[in-house]
């Protein structure tokens, strides 16, 4: 049986993305864009409307001139890379150590609770998703989310509350 591959994920990236991935390939050794990897597919990602589906990764393959399996091999390894669609607003709360105990737990609890989903899943609005990472590296501000490029810290419900109210005003910045 013949499989006919429709490309429909791909993204149309936009003049400055392709700017921007052709300065970040620059920056290395010729045949060696494979190590421009990490900020090709965020480049993509963002393009994509913030996931990366196989037809994307096989799109960022091409760009690299590598194999589609190194750019699996990478997209899933690291949880900061979307593989499915996402909501507009991807909420990814630490849960280790340090914030934990600073009270990570009833963060992602309340969150749960106050958009009515789990985490992993997508508001049926399509408006927020929430995840967990693991250290963001802001150790000393937790409990805290990474929205997009940016942080939210020292979290308390009634922040989680003003951001998710920002968020449906259209007032948070994602990049
Ligand atoms: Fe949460 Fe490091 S433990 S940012």
């Amino acid at each position: 049986m013949k499989v006919e591959i429709v490309n429909k994920e791909r993204p149309v990236l936009s003049e400055k993305a392709k700017a921007e991935i052709q300065t970040v390939i620059g920056y290395y050794p010729e045949g060696k864009s494979k190590s421009a990897i990490l900020r090709v597919l965020h480049i993509v990602e963002e393009e994509a409307g913030g996931w990366l589906s196989p037809d994307t990764m096989d799109m960022v393959a091409e760009i690299l001139n590598i194999t589609a399996i190194e750019v699996y091999e990478v997209a899933t390894f690291y949880t900061m890379f979307n593989l499915h669609p996402v909501g507009k607003y991807v909420f990814e709360v630490c849960h280790t150590g340090p914030c934990m105990l600073v009270g990570s737990d009833n963060i992602i609890k309340y969150i749960e609770d106050k958009l009515n989903i789990k985490v992993g899943g997508t508001t049926s609005d399509g408006m927020f998703t929430l995840k967990t990472a693991e250290c963001l590296g802001a150790c000393g501000y937790g409990p805290m989310l990474q929205c997009g490029k940016f942080y939210h810290e020292h979290l308390t419900p009634e922040k989680v509350d003003e951001l998710i109210e920002a968020c449906r005003r259209d007032e948070v910045k994602i990049y």
